[in-house]
């Protein structure tokens, strides 16, 4: 198959193109302030069924449609309510998806059959320039392969999909680095279905009644948790630490030290971290996401130092975490999950201690 055709998103023929690439029904990836999406007309089935192909996502897992105008969402929606709307006006354009009843003109395939469908308008540039000479809107989920680390580059991109996706449109790192945060607004109450770009304190104002509920976004994979133990995961294997880093430091270089008197291999292991450590120590690297404690920074570092990492071929990462409040939930939240959940080093690291000497 041919490589993606790759375009230049701040020279305007380049978007130009990528539009008349959707509006063939052709797959383009795209920059926003978040991540990259991996675009597809939302109106036409076939593009979207593309999409699900391209990144191995299951069918069950419905799309995030991405418009330039409020009246587009509208349109989407079967209702607006309040809430909605003093959403949109505070929060658009930016990394806020909001989840309402959807109207027929939306396909079942955008919402994997759901009666809902989410809803975004970007504010990076380049994701504008591309909805306004498209002119529709655009279903576009994270533009990496299902269960991976979502790309905040091109490069990222073309890595993850390079022959599954038609066009690329290079817009440079993404300056948010989070995917959006995704609210399902109802009647009886406000949820919370994903932590990202807006902070949940930021949404509280206009949405007392907000309320955490993973349970929908997460059902899907609650359902064959062999199969997908976890999310924005990297191939090695990664655990969150479970002390204070100073601690964890003290702890690993005398783990490697008994390594070492008894002669055994002390695996490669990578930091992922929020200051910044000497740089010897029993570990091969250690990538500083933040050196001021600016989650904004640590933000927009996260899914690119994670790649990094993985590209290494260590035998494990571990990441520091912070404190769940602004942005620091939702970097817990993809660090959790591309952790699956493990936290502490694996026992294996300490059983090899307890082998009897051959
Ligand atoms: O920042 C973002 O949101 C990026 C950029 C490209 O816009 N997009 C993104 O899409 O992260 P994706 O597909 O990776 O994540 C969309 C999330 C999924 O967890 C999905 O299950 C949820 O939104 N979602 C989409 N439609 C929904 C619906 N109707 N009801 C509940 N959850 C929905
Ligand atoms: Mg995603």
């Amino acid at each position: 198959m041919p490589r993606a055709i790759l375009l230049n998103a701040s020279v305007q023929a380049d978007v130009e193109k990528a539009a008349a690439a959707l509006k063939k029904g052709l797959l383009v990836a795209f920059p926003t302030e978040t991540v990259y999406g991996l675009g597809a007309s939302a109106l036409n089935e076939k593009a979207v069924l593309r999409i699900f192909e391209a990144k191995k996502r299951p069918s069950f897992d419905p799309l995030i449609v991405h418009v330039c105008r409020r009246e587009n969402a509208i349109e989407l929606w079967k209702r607006v309510p309040p809430k909605a709307e003093a959403l949109m006006k505070k929060f658009w354009p930016g990394p806020l998806t909001i989840v309402l009843e959807k109207n027929d003109t939306v396909p079942d395939v955008v919402t994997s059959g759901l009666a809902t469908v989410a809803v975004r308008m970007p504010s990076h540039p380049a994701a504008q320039a591309l909805l306004q000479a498209f002119g529709g809107p655009i279903a576009a989920p994270s533009a990496n392969l299902f269960g991976y680390t979502s790309p905040t580059t091109a490069q990222a991109v073309e890595e993850d999909l390079g022959e599954a996706v038609d066009v690329i449109l290079d817009g440079g790192p993404c300056p948010g680095g989070l995917e959006s945060t995704v609210v399902l607004l109802e009647e009886g109450g406000s949820y919370l279905l994903r932590p990202g770009g807006i902070p949940s304190e930021d949404l509280k104002p206009l949405l007392p009644d907000l309320e955490v509920r993973r349970d929908v976004v997460e059902s899907a994979p609650m359902l064959s948790p062999g199969l997908l133990h976890s999310h924005y995961a990297p191939w090695t294997a990664m655990t969150l630490m479970d002390r204070p880093l100073k601690d964890f430091l003290k702890n690993i270089t005398e783990t490697a030290r008994a390594y070492e008197l008894k002669g055994i291999p002390w695996p490669r292991i990578g930091l992922l971290l929020f200051e910044k450590v000497p740089s010897r120590g029993p570990f091969e690297v250690a990538e500083t996401l933040t050196e001021s404690s600016d989650m904004k920074e640590a933000a927009a570092n996260l899914f690119a130092a994670i790649r990094k990492l993985d590209k290494m071929h260590l035998d494990l990462i571990v990441a520091s975490s912070v404190p769940e409040k602004g942005l620091g939930a939702a970097i817990m939240d993809r660090l959790r999950k591309a952790s699956g959940g493990r936290v502490g080093l694996p026992e294996s690291i300490t059983e090899a201690l307890n082998k009897p000497e051959s």
